[in-house]
Order: structure tokens, then sequence, then C-alpha cells
């Protein structure tokens, strides 16, 4: 099929390269020039396992971004994968949404075949029905037998992006019609997995669902931890027996310092903005969001139990991404704790195998180290932020601390004498 992808962002880019490499053409619509010419020259803008390959297999054959809106012209498919950030009170911002639909009816008033327009990006319910679907008619000039509207929502991981693309466990594709849900249902041939059909609504709230209930499960396990610390419990012990119960099932119960990302922090916000507008107090999802912004407090209080005042005491943060295997630091929970080190005057050392340049950016004056070892030498404090396995491997390093309090965010340490937040 010819497919045009409207934002060559992380989930644009990953969709369009794994398209191509199932052999359709695919053209990658982009407003960042520069990022266009990364892309037709095979380098991707972002770091994803096994994209960089991908990419080169396929730039200049089977896919090419542009500027321009007028791959559109001749596609069978569009995709929109623009970004829905987080606005101040906590909803998406649909402003994205409303130009990306806007350029893509302008530019389907060429296209002289049935063309299905489909919103990847994560939306409120609601939004491909009412917005979406009322510019991109009235700006095409054509109708609703002329164009098709379906939602299919990602759920890509990243570090795992290419992976979950390829070998998804389900792919669900909301239309109102029959005719669209086929269309787009075509373009996954290749790919062995359950398909669901659902109406826009549903589709679209089955993506703030799943990374709500995820984000529960998270918070759930941390919540248990924190009584479990306070027991003498081992929380990880906990959770391997309660995980075995096929209802509840072993995954994304590891407590720690909570979730970061680009996804689980906005999307429950969005719902919790989504609910109250509907009149609803959704207490559980708040809680959610309460202990995960709790959750990096506990690790700066730790150490104070065990330092006394931090002021002026060199402190390293070892982790600055929101997880491993990725240059990601978006709502990454170093971005609290490091503040909150800052506030209370701790010197502060930081190493991160990936995300250096990146929180460079948002904490320009902290010293950042070339491994983990210079970060500790010295130090009377540290902070285990990330799940990167090379942490994992750790044990004398931590013997050239002034002072060797470590306390982990993440269960990966196999040295002893560490201390977890919630273990
Ligand atoms: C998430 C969803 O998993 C994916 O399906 C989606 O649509 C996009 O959002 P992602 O943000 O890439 O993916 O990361 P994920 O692997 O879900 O981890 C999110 C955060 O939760 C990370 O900060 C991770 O460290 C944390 N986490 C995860 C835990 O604290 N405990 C767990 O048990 C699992």
């Amino acid at each position: 099929m010819r497919i045009s992808i409207v934002g060559g962002g992380y989930v644009g880019l990953v969709t369009g390269t794994c398209f191509a490499q199932l052999g359709n053409d695919v053209t990658i619509i982009e407003i960042n020039a520069e990022k266009v010419t990364k892309i037709n020259k095979g380098h991707p803008p972002i770091y994803e396992i096994g994209l960089e390959d991908l990419l080169k297999q396929n730039a200049g054959k089977k896919l090419r971004a542009s500027t321009g809106f007028e791959a559109i012209a001749s596609a069978d498919i569009v995709f929109i994968c623009v970004g829905t950030p987080q606005k101040l009170d906590g909803s998406a911002d649909l402003s994205s949404i409303e130009s990306a639909s806007s350029s893509v009816g302008t530019a389907l008033k060429n296209n002289l075949s049935y063309c299905c327009v489909v919103v990847k990006s994560t939306v409120p319910p609601g939004t491909t029905e009412k917005i979406v679907q009322p510019v991109v008619l009235k700006t095409s000039g054509k109708t609703e037998h002329e164009v098709g509207f379906a939602m299919n929502p990602e759920f890509l991981r990243e570090g795992r992006a290419i992976e979950d693309f390829m070998q998804p466990d389900r792919i669900v594709i909301g239309s109102n019609d029959l005719r669209a849900g086929k269309h787009v249902a075509l373009v996954y041939q290749g790919i062995s997995a359950p398909v669901i059909h659902t109406g826009l609504t549903a589709a679209e709230m089955i993506k703030y669902t799943s990374n709500a209930f995820l984000a529960t499960k998270i918070s759930f396990a941390n919540e248990i931890g924190n009584i479990c610390k306070h027991l003498g419990i081992d929380v990880y012990e906990v959770m391997k027996g309660v995980g075995y119960d096929p209802r509840i099932g072993p995954s994304f119960l590891n407590a720690g310092a909570g979730f970061g990302g680009s996804c689980l922090p906005k999307d429950v916000s969005a719902l919790v903005s989504l609910a109250k507008d509907a009149g609803e107090n959704p207490v559980m999802l708040q809680s959610v969001l309460t202990v995960n912004e709790q959750q990096p407090f506990r690790m700066v209080a730790l150490l104070e139990a065990k330092l006394g005042s931090i002021s002026g005491k060199r402190i390293a943060v070892l982790g600055l991404s929101f997880k491993d295997n990725t240059d990601d630091i978006r709502e990454s929970r170093a971005i609290p704790v490091i503040r909150e080190l800052l506030q209370k005057r701790a010197y502060v050392t930081a190493y991160d195998p990936m995300a250096i340049s990146n929180m460079r950016q948002v904490f320009p004056g902290i010293e950042y180290c070339s491994c983990a070892a210079d970060t500790l030498a010295g130090s009377d404090g540290c902070l285990v932020m990330t799940e990167w396995p090379e942490f994992s491997r750790l044990d004398k390093e931590f013997d050239q601390m002034a002072h060797r309090v470590i306390i982990e965010g993440r269960r990966i340490l196999t040295c002893k004498g560490a201390d977890g937040v919630c273990w």
C-alpha cells in the first residue's frame, strides 16, 4: 500500500520504517527539515534498538521523508502520528492534531481514490469523530464515501518498539464504518496478531485505559513496597508470589522510583482531566499519580536519614533516562530527584550510558561523568535511578565512595549493602 505518515517523531518514524520493511511504499511527512534530511540519509534522529538498521535498508527505496504533503495525493492510507503533549491543566493539547488534519484534508483534494485517514496519536475519546473527521472533510471537500476514518492506537514501548510493532499482542482498529476498518486491517496483513475492531471512541479509550492500568500496577506495587519496607518485608518476594496468579500476572509489578516516559504520566493525567470534565472524581487515578510523584522524594529522604543534612555533600546519581535502553529523559524520575538534591544544596554528579546530553539541557550546572566509577569516586551517597543492566555489575566501584551509602530506585544491583526505596 502507499502510506503517508504525518509526523516523523518516535511513533511516526518507527511505524513508517516498519511498514516499509513489510513492503509498503512509505512517505513520512515531517515539518522539521533537519529530521527529514537525516531520515532520508538513513540516520534516525532518535535512538531505538534496531531502527537504524531497518531505516538504512529502506531509506531512499521503500521509505522517504518530506516536509511537503504532496505524497497524500496518491496515498491509500494516511496515519496521523503527531504529538499530543500535556497542557498545564493535565489535558491533551490537540493543536497539532487539528493542523495536521487541515493539511491532510487540503492535500487529499488531489487524491482521486478512496483513502483512509487514521489517527495513531493518543487522543481523548471523540477527537477522531469530532475534530479530525470534520476538519479533513471540510478542507478536502470530500464525502465520507470518498475518505474513511479510523483510530489505530500504538502500543510501542521505547527500547522494544520494533519488536512491539512486528509482534504485537493485538492490533486495535476503531472505525465507525466497515469499509474503513477493513481497509486499515489490510496494511497489517503481514503481521500475525489478533485484530480487534471497535468503534472510534472505544479505540481511543483503549489506549488511555491500557496505559492507566499499567501505571496503576506500578503505583500499586510501589505502595505495597512502601508498606513492606516498614514491616521489613521484601516487596519483590511478595510480588513474585502474587504475580503467579494469572488474574494478576507478573509484569509491571517492579516497585521502585516510579514510572516516567512520554506516555504513562501524560496519559493518566489526560484521563484524570477527561474524568473531571465529565463530572467524575477519579480518586484512584489521582492516587496513581500521587504515589508516583512522591516515590522519588522518598529516595532523597532515605539518603538524609543515613547522611543527615546533604547540604554540600557529593551525591552521585546513576541513571538519567526514564528507563534502560533509551536516551529519553521525558518525565524521568531522575529529574525530580536532582531538582530536590540541588534545592537541598547537594553537589550532584551524574552518569548515564546514553542520556547525558539530553539531561545537560535540563540541568546544565551539575557534573556529568563518563562512567559510573568516576561518578561514585569520593561521593557521600549514591542514588540509582534507572534499570541499566551495566549498573548490576557495580560493586568495587562503590568502595571508592567517601561513604558507602547506596539508595536504589530500581532493583538492579547485585552488590551488598544497598538500600531499596521500598524494599
Ligand atoms: C509505555 C507503554 O508500555 C506502551 O505500551 C505505550 O503505549 C507507551 O508507553 P514506555 O513509556 O516506552 O511504554 O515504557 P514502559 O516500559 O511502559 O515503562 C514506563 C515506566 O515505568 C519506566 O519509567 C519504567 O522504569 C517504569 N516501570 C515499568 C516500573 O517502575 N515498574 C515496572 O514494573 C515497569
